[in-house]
């Protein structure tokens, strides 16, 4: 069945930039949250890049008005009953996320697939909670959405030929380039990156460099586009931190482990730009 309207459960920093590359692509979009103070934060983040791409002169007004138009927020999940797709795209915790699919299960229609953005929970175990396991399946979107070309799909254990199929189309369709990995802690994107952030901090914690250095070397040195520090302060140190534990456990090596300094910083609420510190200080 064709998909027409997309639904995206989170207005946060991953949902609204999900739900403006959806509207952008002709769906309509139902983009929900729990608070209407959440919603409207989101649609003015869609509105914000909207309208710099108007002064930048690459889409119209009318464009960007239309973009809109097809946006409707909700803070009901009820309303989630009339799209074809969801994604959710809430914080990234077990229960948080198990909840959700509990509800989207009882609320959405039988022939609707329901995919997570998560980075890293089993997708088996996300579709464990419902009674469609074949139609749950991993969407996973990268930050800032609107910029990065990639969407890692995520094939569960029971996922449908079907349903990879609409999902991997629909990558397609929002512009963007679509990679598959199985069902593996951390996936293919965090398997490789956090580890990766995860030693830079290591790097910190032993004194090999300082903040700065370590960034530079990797951002001149491996021409990425940021140093893994300021990456992570992007991503948000506890999601860093969250993510790590999912590999630490999910294969129980050693060679997972969280970086002691990473841990600290999140238990002292220092989570990266988010909260105006984390290894650098955004104030
Ligand atoms: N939303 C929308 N557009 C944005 C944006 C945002 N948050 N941030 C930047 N942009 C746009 C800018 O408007 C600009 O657009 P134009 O080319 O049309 O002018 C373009 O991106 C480049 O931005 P800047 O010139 O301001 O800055 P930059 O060249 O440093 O690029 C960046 C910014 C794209 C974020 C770049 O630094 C980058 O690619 N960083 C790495 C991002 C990354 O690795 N993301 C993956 C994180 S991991 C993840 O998401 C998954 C997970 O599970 C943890």
């Amino acid at each position: 069945m064709e998909t027409k309207t997309f639904g995206v459960v989170g207005a946060g920093q991953m949902g609204n930039g999900i739900a403006q590359v959806a509207a952008t692509s002709g769906l309509q979009v139902i983009m929900s949250d729990i608070k209407e103070e959440f919603v409207q934060r989101g649609l003015a983040n869609i509105t914000n890049i909207l309208t710099k791409n108007v002064e930048k002169g690459k889409i119209s007004l009318e464009e960007k008005d239309a973009v809109l138009g097809r946006i409707k927020t909700s803070i009901d999940l009820k309303d989630m009953a009339d799209a074809d797709y969801v994604v959710e795209a809430a914080t990234e915790n077990e229960p948080v996320k198990f909840q959700i699919f509990r509800d989207l299960d009882a609320i959405c229609p039988p022939h609707v697939v329901l995919a997570s953005n998560t980075s890293s929970i089993p997708i088996v175990r996300i579709a464990a909670q419902t009674k469609r396991p074949n139609q749950v399946i991993g969407m996973h979107f990268m930050n800032p959405v609107p910029v990065m070309k990639l969407v890692e799909v995520i094939r569960g254990l029971a996922t449908s030929d079907e349903t990879f199929q609409i999902t991997w189309d629909l990558a397609i369709k929002f512009g963007k380039t679509p990679a598959l990995s199985n069902d593996y802690p951390g996936f293919i994107a965090n398997r490789i990156l956090m580890p990766m952030i995860n030693e830079a901090v290591y790097c910190l914690y032993h004194g090999v460099g300082t903040r700065e250095d370590i960034d530079t070397v990797m951002k001149l040195g491996m021409n990425h586009p940021m140093g893994p520090l300021t990456l992570a302060d992007f991503i948000g140190l506890d999601t860093c931190l969250a993510i790590m534990e999912v590999l630490y456990e999910g294969f129980c090596d050693s060679k997972y482990r969280p970086c002691p300094l990473l841990r600290k910083y999140v238990e002292a609420g220092w989570l990266g730009k988010k909260s105006g510190r984390g290894f650098y200080s955004y104030q």
